[in-house]
């Protein structure tokens, strides 16, 4: 049977929630990953140390072993620089929400007055506090992420010390990005390099596959593949898996979020194996993302096989990517 083993898998931007949500979902995300940068867009968002550590506590007790590490953020506002150093060693990065752009990010920020931001981002790269930014302006849905590029190069040159991860990123605009400034990096989902806009809206209607940013064009698609399946050294996977109860999602008024986490690995390995990358695997789930985030996460191994597996129809009250479906890998051992 074909097997294929990695080594610390992090998952580079994840939505674990609070609450009974976190206690269903936090488990399945530990169970086979070695990490996960924690989004900090909860109903009330982590702006605090006491949130960050209180949080942090409720995610450790949320997975029944100690061999997954919640690596925190705080979310972006004007902070000054003494409150950033006395939150620095409990943080891995902070993310940038533009106001009312996705899911609870109404205290996000409503203008990028660099002149306004510049204590808080000199302070972040002095301490070497990556930024995370969902990248998306609110004019046409198809365009948000494209016009957003002007934001990433005022950022990225003004600031040129201050690692900035574009996150989720979902167009080719952002991967020539890429390679246009030294201090931006990307992460890229696994529902990104399966979906196109078709597959959200080009049918029936699927609820299941709706998310911020939105997918895009089988060009943006084919972009997204050429630097994911190379593990260009810039990006890491990142899977936004975004839980919504069933009913928030098959609804009149249906939540943004894919739910992929218990199954991003296996189908990772279905794709890259389909284009005969996985060798690149490795890097594009873990090693890249230790060398740019500089982290040393704790020893795990999982082994995948090559065998038919079909996706549950839910884990508790959320519906996963191709619910019912078949793929071809499955996770054998977790060590
Ligand atoms: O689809 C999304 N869901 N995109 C985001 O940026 C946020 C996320 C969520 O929190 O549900
Ligand atoms: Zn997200």
């Amino acid at each position: 049977m074909q097997t294929h083993t990695l080594l610390m898998p992090l998952d580079m931007h994840l939505h674990l929630r609070d609450g009974v949500m976190l206690e269903n979902v936090a488990p399945l995300s530990a169970y086979s990953f070695s990490g996960a940068i924690v989004m900090p867009n909860l109903v009330s968002p982590v702006s605090s140390l006491k949130d960050i550590q209180e949080y942090k506590q409720r995610i450790m007790a949320s997975v029944p072993n100690d061999y997954f590490e919640p690596y925190m953020t705080l979310f972006y506002k004007n902070y000054d620089k003494a409150f950033l150093e006395s939150v620095a060693d409990d943080i891995t990065a902070i993310k940038l929400y533009p106001a009312g752009i996705t899911t609870n990010s109404e205290g996000g920020v409503s203008s990028f007055n660099i002149k306004e931001m510049s204590e808080t981002l000199e302070a972040m790269s002095e301490l070497e506090i990556p930024l995370c930014v969902h990248g998306e302006t609110d004019g046409f849905v198809m365009d948000r992420e494209a016009e957003f590029m002007s934001i990433y190069e005022l950022l990225a040159s003004s600031f040129p010390k201050l690692k900035i991860i574009m996150e989720h990123i979902t167009t080719k605009e952002a991967v020539e990005m890429l390679d246009k400034y030294e201090n931006l990096y990307a992460t890229i989902t696994v529902h990104h390099l399966l979906l196109t806009l078709d597959d959200v809206v080009g049918g029936m209607m699927m609820p299941h596959n709706f998310c911020k940013p939105i997918a895009k064009r089988p060009e943006d698609l084919d972009a997204l593949l050429s630097v994911a399946l190379k593990a260009h050294p810039k990006v890491m996977f990142g899977s936004d898996s975004a839980p919504h109860p069933q009913n928030k999602k098959e609804s009149c008024g249906c939540a943004a979020g894919v739910f992929t986490a218990p199954i991003a690995l296996q189908l990772l390995c279905e794709i890259f194996e389909q284009y005969e990358s996985l060798d690149n695997l490795q890097a594009f789930v873990s090693d890249n993302a230790q060398s740019i985030y500089g982290i040393c996460p704790e020893f795990k191994e999982v082994t995948l096989e090559k065998r038919t597996f079909v996706i549950p129809q839910n884990y508790s009250s959320v519906v996963p990517i191709y619910a019912g479906q078949a793929i071809n890998w499955a996770i054998q051992t977790v060590d």
